[in-house]
């Protein structure tokens, strides 16, 4: 199986520190259109606009649509701390919510099964998985867990460097690491964006990735005084290739398009 994870589009109208967002979406779904067309699914894990106003969505959706992607590989959807869940579910109406209307919903492959997270708290950029939230998770995970299970999630449910320069992280962390820990062994993997850096570890015996933004890349810091840093790096998307005993992660930074193949060695 082959996932492609992309995050943090932060649709804009204007240009956002000076980076063209519609411009850098389109870059990276073309790569994907021209080099992975052969992928199982496409995930966009929130921050799909930059201010969640109605207009940054009828953008995104217009710059998918003249993607010409596959069918198969119109993006699953899920919010991050940018957007706006009532003008979300407006301009995707197809899209499946849980009975208590959060942007949740689970999808079947065969013996896997791919669950999407809200963790979207208006008002603040935190993620937040409320109780109510929480209940809906663990109900789907009994349901699914004779099934290989791969979470998606937009805020990191664990700090990545020092806690205390993680304020915008999973507030309910130690709510979700209990869930974490009650189904470790149907949890395969849990992917999230929010913090535009590339990342990966294992988490409770859980591995975990992360790409970076298409908008805006950020640099990890490893201090309790800075969250990150803003440099003029590249962007990218991640591709993830899943076998019977296998999950390996890649990184596709999708502006370097001159690429010298090496053949025949
Ligand atoms: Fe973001
Ligand atoms: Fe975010």
């Amino acid at each position: 199986m082959k996932i492609i994870h992309l995050s943090d589009t932060h649709i804009n109208p204007e240009t956002l520190n000076k980076i063209d967002t519609q411009q850098r979406f389109k870059l990276a779904l073309n790569h994907i259109r021209d080099n992975h067309s052969n992928a199982d699914i496409l995930i966009i894990t929130g921050d799909l606009t930059a201010f969640g106003d109605d207009e940054s969505y009828q953008i995104f959706n217009k710059t998918l649509k003249e993607a010409i992607l596959p069918d198969h590989l119109y993006p699953k959807l899920i919010l991050g701390n940018h957007d706006d869940r009532e003008n979300f579910k407006k301009n995707f109406p197809n899209i499946k919510i849980d009975q208590n209307g959060f942007v949740q919903y689970s999808l079947n492959f065969g013996d896997k099964t791919f669950i999407f997270l809200d963790t979207n708290l208006s008002g603040t950029h935190a993620g937040h998985l409320c109780e109510k939230r929480q209940t809906w998770l663990i109900e789907t995970l009994k349901k699914e867990q004779e099934n290989k299970i791969y979470l998606f999630m937009h805020h990191n449910p664990l700090a990545l460097g020092q806690i205390k320069s993680d304020a915008l992280g999973l507030v309910q962390r130690n709510e979700f690491k209990k869930i974490l820990l009650q189904f470790q062994n149907s949890i395969q993997h849990i992917f999230f964006g929010h913090q535009h850096i590339t990342s990966s570890g294992k988490y409770l015996g859980i591995t975990f990735s992360s790409p970076r933004s298409t908008w805006q890349p950020l640099v990890p810091n490893f201090s309790e005084k800075f969250r990150l840093g803003k440099a003029d790096t590249d962007p990218n998307y991640n591709v993830i290739l899943i076998t019977e005993d296998s999950l390996i992660v890649h990184t596709e930074d999708f502006l370097k398009t001159k690429v010298n193949w090496f053949e025949g060695e």
